[in-house]
Parts: C-alpha cells; structure tokens; sequence
C-alpha cells in the first residue's frame, strides 16, 4: 500500500503500482504524489527488477482531475511525475485496458513499454476542453507515432482502438488474456534480457514537408473559429521538430497554462460538467429500473423520421420506419441509403458498416408490425389532431411496456399522452435536425411521465451517442422557446434599421455557426409562419410583433427549397447573397409600422440578442422547465450552434456578471417595453450577488 489512491503490489520481482482512483483513475495531486512515491520505492529497492503501471477498475485513467484546474496547482506536476518514471533505470511498463485519455496518456507515454488489452482506447482529448495536452503529450506522441498521426490524434480528441494503436506504434503489444498477467511477464523479460529502455523524449521526430504546419493551420481555419487551443496544439507539435524536447516541454507548459487560464477552456470545461450533471435527475432514484431498448420503431419517414432511425441504426439498434405509401415509404428509406453511401465515400465509415447499418433499418405500411418494439417515436406533420390518433392506435397495437415517445417540437405532449391509457408510458424526444448529426435530444417530461419512462429514454440519449437534457412541457419547451425570444429581437433589429447580412454577421463573429437569418433560410422560413399563424388568434393585442418575416413569406420566399429567403440563392448554390428586394421589404415594413430607420451598431445588435436569450433562460428557470443554468447551456449548445468557447448563454451571464445583464436589460425594458421585461429570476440573483450557477 502506497496511500489511498494507489497500490503496490508485488508479483516475483515485478512491482505493480496501480491507480485506484474511482470512477475513472483521474490524476488528482494524491494520486501523481502516490505515484512518484512509489517509483521512488521500487527504483531504490534491490529486490525490484522492473515495474508494472495500471489501473484499478473500469480503465486506467481518465486523465488529469479537470475539478483542479482553476485552483492553486499542487505538486508534484503531472510532467515531473512522467519525468520520473522516464527517467527510471528499471524497465516501467504500462498496461491499459479501457479509456486512457489525456493525462492518461500521457504518463504511459512516459513510460518505457505500453501494452493493452483489446478493451483499450486511447486519446489526447484535451482539445474539446480547450487546452493542449500539457504533460508532454505534444512532444512525445510525435516522436512516436510521427507528426501527421499525432496532430490528427490532437487536434480531434478522437479515440484510436486497440488494434490500430498497435498500428501507429503507441502500443507495444496487444494482449489476449489476463492483461495484468502479462504485463507482468512482459516486464520481467525486459528486466531479464536487460533491454534498452525505450524512452520516447530520446527519439527524433522526423520533420514534415515544408509548409507542412501552415497547410494545417489553414484547415483548422473555419472548423476552429475562434478557438485558441487547436493553433497551440499545431504550435506545440511543431515545437517537437524544431526544438530539443526539454525547450519543447518548456514551451508546451506554457501554451497549457495559457490555454488553462483562458476562459475559452473554463467555458469548456463548464460545458464538460454541465453535460454530465444533466443525466441526473433529482426525483428519479438512481437505481430505478431501465428496461433494455433492443428495438424501436419511427412513425413517418420524413425529414425527422429518417434522421432517428439512422441513429438508432448507427447505435446498433434494430429500427422500422411506419409510412403510408410505398412512395413515401421508398423516398425515406433510399434516402438512409443515400446518407450512408454519401459517409462511405467521405470516408465517415466503412462498407461493411454500411450494410450492417442498413441491415438494422426496415420498412412497413403496417402498424402492427412494430407490435414488439421496445420504444416508439412518433415523427409525422406537427398536427395535433394526427398525432392523437396515432398515439391511440400504438397505445392499442404496442407490447404494454413499450415507450410511445413524440419527436413534436412545439405541441403538449400532456395532449398527446392523454389520448393513450399508458401516459406514464408517453414522453417527448425532441431531436434536431439533422437528426442523426445533431447531438441534443431535448427529452419532454410529461405530468404523468413515469420515473422509469424518463430514465430510460435519458439512458438511450447517451446509447445513441446524444447529449440526453430533460425538460418541462411547455411551448417551445426551453430551446425553442428561447430561440423564438432572440428571433424575434433579430426581426425587430430589422424593424429599426439593420439588414440580415449586418445581423447574422454580428452573431457569426460572436461565434455562433450561423446567424438567424442565414438558418432561417436553411430550415424553411413557411415552418416558422405557419406556427405564427396559428398562434395570431391568441397573441395579445398589445404585445410587439413585427411582421417582416410575415412579409418575406407572403413573397413565396421561403429559404434555399425556394432559392430565395432573407437571401437569394444562385442555381446550386448555398451561398447566401444579400438581396435589394428584402430590403426593400424590410424598408416598406418600417415605414408601415411609423418607424425611422437609424443606423445600429453591431454592439447594440449582440447585447440585444443575447440578453433576449438569457432573460428568457432565467424565465424557464424560474418556472422550473429546466433543472439547471448549465442544462440550457447544454442545449444551446449541442442544439443551436452557440459557441462552446462562451459556455451558453447563461455561462456568459455570469461571467459577464449577472448584476451587469440585468442593468442592460432594464434599460432595455425602459426604451422597448413589455419585450425585455426583466425576469425575476435574474433581478433576485442581481440584488442577492449571486449567479445562475449558484441556483
Ligand atoms: N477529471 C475529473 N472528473 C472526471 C474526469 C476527469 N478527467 N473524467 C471523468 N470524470 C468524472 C465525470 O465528471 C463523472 O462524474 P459524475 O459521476 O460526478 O458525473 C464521472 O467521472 C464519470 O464520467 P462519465 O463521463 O460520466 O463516464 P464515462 O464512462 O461515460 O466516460 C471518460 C469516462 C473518462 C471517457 C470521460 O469521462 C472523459 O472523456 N473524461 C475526460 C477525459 C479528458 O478529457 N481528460 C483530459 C483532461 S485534461
Ligand atoms: P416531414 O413532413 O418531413 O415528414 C413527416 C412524415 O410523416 C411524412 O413522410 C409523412 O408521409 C409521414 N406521415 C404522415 N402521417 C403518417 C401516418 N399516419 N403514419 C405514418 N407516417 C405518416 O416532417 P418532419 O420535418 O420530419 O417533422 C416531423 C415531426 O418532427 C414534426 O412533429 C416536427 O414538428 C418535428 N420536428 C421537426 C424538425 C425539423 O427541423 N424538420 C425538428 C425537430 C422536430
């Protein structure tokens, strides 16, 4: 016993130190100082003749404790404790089974043989917290594996398997059976035929062609917008050429602390958190039965319906789409063909995925196959009268347990669960689209959505690789509700004098994927005024509404399908143009609602979109539609493009400081009205000192 956190063990004269660190062997400061002590112990002992380095549990670790960064470091530092281990005369051999990440990458990097099990899945993910591996994970997996590879590795986060860390040269070997077992024997025979100790900061790293680090900086140019942790990990990478390792470790420290102190990374690794925190929900017990979901079927084979049932594909899960027609029928499932044909040749997947993932799809004009899936989601035209009768014929035709779940982004999934005798058995899955991209499924709890309904329809967002956040039954539930709230700022922007391609650049720069307009234009402007319609019956008198996007509808402009929107298309392009003839309706829109136009600044146009989307997300707070901040930072994130270096809207409410918001918002409320009246949530908050993450 070294302390607490890690173990030593000995086997003949192997030493095994392991990490015992649950949930994943994160590499907490007792668990680097556990670590280097017993180096020191096994290096200092004679009967030691080599050392064994795992993990307890489920993998060998997780990486670096994240929950540290942002307070005082404490030593030893993750890179002294790998310099000691590469340092060590005796042979040091990791053995890695499950997740090896980060920092827990970076200390078998460090080590002088790694070997693995097939469970293995090693990664330098620290990109996606926005910081650069910082314990020589820059300067050592190039000279390793080479800078092509190792930037890929980097600047992705993505996990490389067992077999293919073979390939590259991370693993030394692959181990079929008891991996502990033959680490240990692979240690004694390094000890025993005395070889070299392989020391990865001894290597070269062959430098690239010239111009080889500019052409990737390039690449990462739009994908990284904004971002400052990829250019540093190139920058660090090109260190590893260019200079001799221990300058090249010098300087990745520094790019690391810079990254760490940055609030690009806090903001990132909030979201980190936060995405974790939403799997829990407070009145669901956490050992609640979650019944298995092995099959599912999708009702309507459109736009949606398609999307769903390739990610139920993709996730292994057998899926049948219900349809009406042959036609509608045959239209949604050659489209799954075309999908997946058109990421073979991107080279997203392989062949034999392909047609293990068609394989898992099939069709039918009849209800009364899908008799025994487990869960069923409903995807047929936003129409409440339709949705009803479908959901009474599943409730007839479906096994008792099955899940009946709606994809509707607006309506009351109560409405909806009324129409069956099982509505502990109904709930929304809100999907984005495209469905099978689009990480955020919105899960809608109902009023008589049962416990075990909601766990296990929480549990498949995170089977089918979705970021699962549950939320209450409400217009719009909170992603759209909010984003009707900053649309809407956006059309009175227009009003008062600003164009679309002057709005959508402001919150372009701010780092959104796209501006309003320009996803107006993408997803169908008629969607959106339809629902207007329907609602102007009850929309209060008084209430501000602008009718400019009611204008450019009534035009037939309903975005690219149309090849004009808020902008115009040229044939077979998708490239927005900004277009005299909008703002000719725009202009005309102004004058008819007796407004003079002014010149707005870009300033006025970021404050008033965003500060519409936090007062509204301390609304939803407030009415308890959401259970966390960090839960609508999630959806905006995974839903609606916001940038993840800002954290969500109510991650940058905090840091811009809450008492600061509400100021601009009731100053807003006094020069707009009723639009901006400020939440109460956000005064309390204000007045008390305090922040949403406080709640
Ligand atoms: N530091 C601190 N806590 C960590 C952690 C880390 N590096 N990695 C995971 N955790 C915590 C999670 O917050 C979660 O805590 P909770 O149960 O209180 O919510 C718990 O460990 C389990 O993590 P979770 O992600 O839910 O489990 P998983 O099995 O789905 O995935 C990992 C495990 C390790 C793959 C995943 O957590 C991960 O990618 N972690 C980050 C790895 C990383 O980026 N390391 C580099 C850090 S610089
Ligand atoms: P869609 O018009 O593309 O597809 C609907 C499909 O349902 C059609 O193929 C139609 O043939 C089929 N259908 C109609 N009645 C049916 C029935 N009785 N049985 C079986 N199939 C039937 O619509 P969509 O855009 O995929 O939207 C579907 C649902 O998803 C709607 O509730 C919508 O509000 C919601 N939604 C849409 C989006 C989006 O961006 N399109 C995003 C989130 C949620």
């Amino acid at each position: 016993m070294t302390n607490d956190l890690v173990n030593t063990e000995k086997r003949g004269n192997v030493a095994i130190i392991s990490i015992s660190n649950p949930p994943v062997n994160a590499l907490g400061a007792g668990v680097r100082q556990g670590i280097a002590d017993a180096i020191d112990k096994a290096e200092q002992d004679a009967e030691t003749a080599a050392i064994v380095l795992s993990g307890e549990g489920r993998c060998f670790c997780g990486g670096a404790d994240i929950t540290e960064f942002g307070h005082p470091v404490v030593d030893p530092s993750l890179p002294e404790v790998i310099a000691k281990i590469e340092a060590c005369s005796k042979p040091v051999v990791a053995a890695l089974h499950g997740v090896s990440f980060g920092g827990g990458l970076e200390l078998p990097l460090g080590c002088h043989f790694r070997i693995a099990d097939a469970s293995a899945l090693v990664a330098l993910p620290e990109v996606t917290l926005g910081l650069i591996p910082g314990a020589g994970g820059t300067q050592r997996l190039p000279r390793l594996i080479g800078v092509d590879k190792a930037l890929d590795m980097i600047l992705s986060g993505s996990p490389v398997g067992a077999e293919e860390a073979l390939a590259l040269g991370i693993i030394d070997e692959l181990v079929d059976g008891d991996l502990l077992e033959a680490a240990v024997v692979f240690a004694a025979a390094r000890a025993a035929d005395n070889s070299p100790l392989k020391r990865a900061s001894e290597l070269e790293a062959p430098p690239p062609q010239v111009g080889y680090f500019e052409e990737r900086r390039e690449k990462i140019k739009r994908r990284a917008r904004g971002l400052i942790a990829p250019g540093h990990c190139i920058t660090s990478v090109e260190n590893a050429v260019t200079l001799r390792f221990a300058e090249g470790l010098k300087k990745e420290r520094q790019l690391f602390v810079e990254c760490r102190e940055s609030e690009q990374s806090a903001a990132q690794r909030h979201i980190f958190f936060a995405t974790r925190a939403a799997a829990k929900i407070p009145d669901v017990p956490k050992g609640v039965a979650i019944p298995a979901i092995r099959s599912a079927a999708v009702i309507g084979g459109g736009t949606m319906g398609v999307g769903i049932a390739m990610t139920f594909a993709d996730a292994g899960i057998a899926v049948t789409i219900v349809e009406t027609s042959d036609q509608t029928l045959e239209n949604g499932l050659s489209r799954i063909k075309q999908t997946c044909a058109g990421s073979v040749k991107r080279g997203r997947i392989t062949d034999t995925a392909m047609t293990s993932c068609l394989n898992r799809v099939k069709g039918t004009l009849d209800v009364a196959d899908i008799k025994d899936a487990d869960i069923v989601i409903e995807a047929v035209f936003e129409d409440m009268d339709l949705k009803k009768e479908i959901f009474a014929t599943l409730d007839k035709v479906c096994k008792p347990g099955a899940i009946l779940a709606t994809n509707t982004s607006t309506m009351d999934i109560d409405a909806i669960a009324a129409a069956t005798a099982r509505p502990d058995k109904v709930i929304g899955t809100h999907f984005f689209s495209p469905a099978h991209i689009m990480r955020l499924m919105e899960n809608v709890r109902g009023a008589k959505s049962s416990p075990e309904t909601i766990a296990s329809v929480m549990a498949l967002s995170k089977k089918l690789g979705k970021v699962g956040v549950l939320v209450g039954n409400a217009d719009g539930f909170v992603g759209n509700r909010m984003y009707h709230k900053y649309t809407r700022q956006a059309y009175f922007l227009l009003d008062e004098g600003a164009l679309p391609e002057q709005v959508d650049k402001v919150l372009y720069d701010f780092g959104f994927a796209m501006g309003p307009f320009a996803v107006g234009d993408i997803s169908g402007l008629d969607v959106a005024w339809a629902v207007r319609q329907r609602q102007a019956a009850t929309r209060p008198a008084d209430e501000r509404y602008s009718p400019v996007a009611d204008k450019v509808c009534e035009q037939g402009r309903f975005g690219q399908k149309t090849g004009a929107g808020w902008y115009r298309y040229e044939d077979g392009s998708r490239a927005p143009i900004p277009d005299p003839e909008i703002e000719k309706i725009i202009v005309a829109v102004s004058e008819e609602l007796g407004i003079q136009r002014r010149d707005i600044k870009d300033e006025e146009i970021r404050e008033r979109c965003l500060y519409a989307l936090i007062n509204e997300g301390a609304k939803i707070l407030d009415e308890g539609l959401a259970l966390r901040s960090g839960d609508i930072d999630v959806i905006w994130i995974n839903g609606y493009g916001f940038p993840i270096h800002r954290g969500g809207p109510m991650f940058t409410a905090d840091r811009l400081g809450v008492r600061k918001v509400y100021d601009a918002v009731s100053k807003l409320y006094d020069s707009h009205g009723d639009v901006f009246k400020p939440a109460a949530l956000l005064e309390t908050l204000a007045r008390e000192g305090r922040n949403f993450r406080d709640i």
